[in-house]
């Protein structure tokens, strides 16, 4: 059975039914859902053997981004992320994408760095020379600290060496992890490496570790969406298509802006990242590194006029896997790549940057049209209904109330739910992003 990632209503039904309907679309089986899941997916037991003096767990949100085509295959995609609103945005920017034929992505294969570094050269140029004559000697070095490596296919595809003063060289070992993320073996071969490239280097030897600058793993995804679907209530297609190409150029030019934007890329990288568990610090790092490699921070992701369609483009390193690390004992990580049912770490790769530029068309797209901040009050007089001790559909009335009376506050909050208890059965409600991105999501 092909996999599909359409569920019309999803979100209107109750948790136990959404569970039922990806396990009918995944192959997830529903008894399993909920015991990976459960208390996070990790007792205080199982935690202790992860770090150190642990108390307990902390759980975070689990939810699952529909309509996501990537390369004509559709994946129902987990995301972990506490703040409202992306799942269902990435979701209905995945189904405007879909209607156009989806996200394409191509995918480097899974090339790491092992950095060595030589302080105290003697003569750079000539450590740098000695480093390439000695590629094969360092290769088969390295190799042998990643035999089982090397069995599956994986292993050392070069040595290169980086002048960085009169008295310091870098010496590089590029390594293809497969389907591993790939830090332990990485950094298992700079520390056998590490003596004999600084005898070759005639260096003393420093640092031994990989670099998180992956930038041989880039994912490269391109969508493009026709002005009829961007259009809004309020703005024609043509008009959004023009403030987003504005919005583009605004990141380009300006960091500040920059900053901004990557982060509505990493609210969509970084859910299915954590949900798979991968390491986020690692693929953070790697993003805003290569968002400044030419010297200047620069939007990950452009947005360009094509014709009566928007294209977008995203490049980003992302150094994933899927097999290996945290994935051998966090059973929601096991669960979440067997509903992704992806091939291996470059596929996982390429849905994650899909997500990304999905959420990154969501943002975008609501700025350079009814802007955010209705949404995002809406959001926030939701936690403040919480706060002020609403339940349920309590909530979002509550929230409705104190947005409309222009007084998000406890105070304001209180009485609104005073207000309810009296009328029982009032119906006050009112539209904000969250609501309006979950229905366009359907
Ligand atoms: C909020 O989490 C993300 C945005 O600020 C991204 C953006 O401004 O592009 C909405």
């Amino acid at each position: 059975m092909a996999r599909t990632s359409r569920m019309p209503g999803f979100h209107k039904v109750t948790v136990q039914e959404r569970r039922a309907l990806v396990g009918e679309a995944t192959g997830a089986d529903v008894g399993e859902i909920g015991r990976a899941l459960e208390q996070g997916g990790l007792d205080a037991e199982s935690a202790d053997k992860f770090v150190e003096n642990v108390l307990g767990t902390y759980a975070l949100p689990y939810g699952v981004a529909l309509n996501v085509r990537v390369n004509g295959h559709d994946h129902v995609v987990p995301m972990v992320i506490e703040e409202p609103s992306v799942v269902a945005a990435a979701s209905n920017a995945a189904k405007m994408v879909r209607a156009a034929g989806g996200f394409a992505a191509e995918t480097d294969p899974a090339l790491m760095i092992a950095q060595v570094q030589l302080r105290e050269v003697r003569d750079a140029q000539a450590a740098a020379r000695r480093i390439r004559e000695h590629e094969q000697e360092i290769v088969e070095l390295a190799e042998r600290a990643i035999a089982g490596l090397v069995a599956r296919g994986g292993g050392v595809r070069g040595v290169e060496a980086r002048i960085l003063a009169d008295d310091m060289v870098v010496a590089h070992v590029v390594i293809d992890c497969r389907d591993a993320m790939g830090a332990n073996l990485v950094n298992g071969v700079a520390e056998a490496v590490g003596d004999r490239v600084a005898a070759i280097a005639d260096a003393r030897l420093g640092l031994r570790i990989l670099s998180n600058l992956s930038d041989k793993r880039c994912v490269r995804v391109r969508c493009r969406v026709p002005a009829e679907i961007l259009a809004t209530d309020e703005m024609g297609g043509s008009d959004v298509i023009d403030g987003m190409v504005a919005a583009s150029r605004f990141a380009e030019l300006d960091p500040y802006r920059a900053a901004t934007h990557n982060k509505g890329i990493m609210n969509g990288i970084d859910a299915v990242v954590i949900a798979t568990g991968n390491d986020w610090r690692a693929v953070e790092a790697g993003a805003h590194a290569y968002a400044a490699r030419t010297g200047r921070y620069q939007p990950l992701a452009v947005w360009r006029r094509d014709g009566d369609a928007i294209e977008g483009r995203l490049e980003v390193p992302l150094a994933l896997g899927t097999v290996g690390g945290t994935l051998r004992v966090h059973p929601a990580a096991r669960l979440s790549l067997r509903m992704l049912g992806v091939n291996g770490a470059r596929e996982l790769a390429a849905i994650a940057a899909s997500v990304g530029l999905a959420s990154n068309l969501a943002a975008v797209r609501a700025l350079a049209s009814d802007g955010i901040q209705r949404g995002h009050m809406g959001l926030h007089a939701r936690s403040v209904a919480v706060a002020a001790g609403a339940l349920g559909e309590q909530v979002e009335r509550v929230a409705a109330m104190i947005v409309e009376a222009r007084d998000i506050t406890l105070e304001g909050a209180r009485s609104a739910l005073s207000a309810l208890a009296a009328e029982a059965g009032g119906t006050a409600t009112a539209p904000d992003w969250h609501r309006q991105e979950r229905d366009r999501a359907d």
